[in-house]
């Protein structure tokens, strides 16, 4: 990277791939801490990589980034499409603008397709740090990404609605969470909500099983709550895929597993069963409290990586204090629920059901 004209420190920061809530959280805290710290001049570049390679920015100060702790989505805007290392073409663009603003560094706010782009990038030289974000709480080697609680507290919300609907009609109430290949938010959600049944990718739910347990349920003139996470299957079955978008790091969308299982159980109980499909609202809105603070550590860990020059990071939280990891280091690796989590111990011990046989 080209060395800047005047001492300041030169900083660039992006938000990539899906948005999740707490990364105008994690926007702020990168830049104030910078001025606070080294006086550095904090750019931001819109829509992710795709700003980047097409010098789309603006300038973030101590007073732009005031009013946005609370607010969802990501003010700078993001893309899962954008790919820089797609050709020799779009890669030099993003260095071409790396040289013309004199950066020194670039922060990627971004889940796993954005931190393979910069490990990528890092190797042509590109002096990145990255914060990994996602609802869905499944980055290797980090026990807890911002956004997910916020995700909780709108999956338990729903479920506590469905239930109370559900039980005037005595009704089999399915509530389908996200999280692709990881059951995080339909546990911790389905035990703050009281499911009956939650179902998780990590456990292919036996569908004979489900059914017995809603039967046994109506028997009793009870309602029954399952919290399904997107990406569970039957034993045997398949994944169900929403969408497929090629041009997308992460090309497979899913989706639709809650009308499967609604139209498995259907035809073996006697009452109605109704499927709710939460999709994007979980994603959406005002960060908790809780999010707004680790996402504002995550900012500050970013800034004090860049300070220190340790470039080429990804930032993690490891028993409750952050810490950083060669970028590149948990690319493509999800983290699942194992099957002896306490979390999966204790909604036993309460008489949650995954789908399995005692
Ligand atoms: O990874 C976050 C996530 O919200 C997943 O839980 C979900 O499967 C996916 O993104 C949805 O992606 P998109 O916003 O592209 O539909």
């Amino acid at each position: 990277m080209n060395t800047p004209s005047s001492n300041r420190l030169r900083v660039g920061v992006l938000t990539g791939g899906g948005d999740c809530p707490g990364l105008n959280a994690v926007i702020r805290a990168v830049t104030r801490s910078l001025i606070r710290d080294c006086q550095a001049q904090v750019l931001g570049f819109e829509d992710g990589f795709a700003g980047l390679g097409e010098n789309r920015v603006r300038p973030l100060d101590w007073q732009s980034v005031g009013e946005i702790l609370a607010m969802g989505g990501t003010v700078l805007g993001t893309s899962n499409r954008a790919n820089p290392l797609a050709s020799p073409e779009a890669t030099q663009r993003v260095l071409d603008t790396v040289a013309m603003h004199e950066l020194d560094a670039i922060v990627a706010i971004g889940g796993d397709g954005t931190m393979s782009i910069s490990a990528g990038l890092a190797k042509h030289g590109l002096q990145i740090v990255g914060v990994p974000k996602t609802i869905d709480n499944d980055i290797e080697g980090c026990e807890r990404s911002f956004g997910f609680d916020t995700a909780v507290a709108v999956v338990t919300d729903a479920l506590e609605r469905l239930h109370t609907t559900g039980q005037s009609h005595g009704r089999t109430m399915i509530l389908e969470t996200m999280g692709r290949y990881s059951g995080w938010i339909a546990l911790e959600a389905g035990i703050a909500g009281s499911a009956d049944v939650i179902l998780l990718p990590e456990f292919d739910y036996r569908v004979e099983e489900v059914a017995r347990i809603c039967r046994e349920r109506e028997r009793q003139k009870l309602a029954t709550l399952i919290c399904v996470a997107e990406g569970a299957k039957a034993v045997g079955g398949q994944l169900t895929v929403a969408q497929r978008i090629d041009n997308s790091p992460d090309p497979l969308r899913l989706g639709g597993v809650a009308h499967v299982l609604q139209s498995q159980l259907q035809p073996l109980l006697d009452h109605e069963v109704r499927a709710t499909v939460l999709g994007h609202v979980q994603r959406g809105g005002s960060p908790t409290p809780f999010d707004r603070v680790l996402a504002t550590q995550f900012g500050v860990e970013a800034a004090a990586l860049v300070e220190r020059r340790q470039f080429g990071r990804l930032v993690t939280l490891v028993n409750g204090q952050m810490n950083s990891v060669p970028l590149g280091a948990v690319a493509g690796r999800n983290r699942k629920v194992p099957h002896n989590h306490p979390l999966v111990l204790t909604a036993s011990q309460v008489g949650i059901s995954f789908g399995q046989p005692i």
